[in-house]
């Protein structure tokens, strides 16, 4: 019969405590961060409609999201904020407001919850009225690098001042990691990191994040599900050398983590960061809009369990943590024994 086969791989995947001891790769609650959008007011808590599930909390409810989440063991937050309309500008100057929401933000979570990590976005789109990361100029609608880097570092240090543990300039300009840390230094914030979005590519993925902060609503066609073009800043979606020569460079200027966003479609940019960087830890955002195909998935249940399997695939290709709007109904199925964290 089949003697001859003396190699039977399938030994190993005999039983569930074999299969455990022998998994190589897991996600634990560990290696989530949740992405939180924070709104002005007070109890309000308002639906992201093409993001079931997904809420704009008030800074109050915003705590109790954080108390709920470091409950079930995930230990950092990236804040993102909506703005109202009233205080987005050309010069976009609310980016830069000591008591703007979200320095508040930041403030309030690290007095409740010291020990919660928390990492900002550095880009401009919350609170430029042209939805870009960067200053316009109002002539040419050239998108401006060095006078838009002069506003990143002030506001890098309004958070840092704030209690913020991880900055995350996501914006793609040239040269950011290099400022910012040079003046992170300069204010004595030695102790903070520095998360470089060394890959952040002209995703379509990021369509529901743009309705929940309300960018990209003064757009030339005037149809809203059309998103900002940020093609002269964001990597394109062909290029996986340029990620390289990104990582590069902000490694070279002190960026502490790398980070590669979206995470599923650029699982090859996360495993080449890890291999060409192994000191170097990566992490993959699972962005609004993966986050999306999962939850319109018609089985709601095997959705979550996709989404799971899609962070596992990312840890595969060398994540050290990754961003998923799903965090606290990952950790509850972790903690229910999914077998995923085993
Ligand atoms: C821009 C920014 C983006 C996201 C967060 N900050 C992308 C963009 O609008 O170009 C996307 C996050 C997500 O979709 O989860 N600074």
């Amino acid at each position: 019969m089949s003697d001859f086969l003396l190699e039977r791989p399938r030994r190993l995947r005999r039983s569930a405590a074999l299969r455990s001891m022998l998994s190589e790769n897991h996600v634990s609650p560990n290696d989530l961060i949740a992405p939180l959008f924070v709104i002005d007011g007070k109890q309000q808590k308002v639906e992201i409609k093409s993001m079931p599930g997904q809420f704009r909390f008030s800074q109050d409810l915003l705590i109790e999201e954080c108390k709920q989440l470091f409950s079930l063991g995930i230990k950092s937050v990236a804040l993102f904020p909506a703005i109202e309309a009233k205080f987005k500008t050309p010069q976009a100057l609310e980016a830069i407001n000591p008591e703007g929401l979200y320095q508040q933000s930041i403030r309030s979570i690290k007095e409740s919850l010291p020990d919660m990590l928390v990492m900002t976005d550095v880009a401009l789109d919350p609170y430029n009225s042209d939805g870009h990361d960067g200053l316009v100029d109002s002539n040419t609608g050239e998108i401006l690098n060095d006078e838009t880097l002069e506003l990143l570092c002030q506001m890098a240090v309004v958070q840092a001042q704030a209690g913020a543990d991880i900055i995350g300039p996501s914006d793609m300009m040239d040269g950011r990691i290099g400022a910012i840390r040079r003046i992170l230094d300069t204010h004595s914030f030695h102790d903070r990191l520095i998360l470089s979005y060394a890959a952040k590519y002209d995703s379509n993925f990021y369509g529901p994040y743009r309705e929940a902060v309300g960018t990209g609503t003064r757009l030339k066609s005037n149809n809203p599900k059309e998103l900002t073009d940020k093609k002269t800043y964001q990597l394109s979606t062909s290029n996986s050398e340029e990620a390289l020569r990104e990582a590069a460079q902000d490694i070279t200027e002190g960026a502490d983590i790398l980070m590669v966003k979206p995470a599923l479609p650029y699982l090859d940019i996360i495993q080449r960061y890890s291999k060409e960087y192994p000191a170097v830890p990566v992490f993959g955002f699972q962005v609004t809009g993966e986050y999306a195909l999962f939850k319109h998935y018609p089985d709601y249940e095997q959705g979550q369990k996709m989404l799971v399997e899609s962070l596992l695939s990312m840890k595969r290709a060398g994540a050290k943590a990754m961003l998923t709007y799903g965090a606290i109904e990952v950790a509850e199925l972790l903690n229910n024994g999914e077998g995923y964290s085993q």
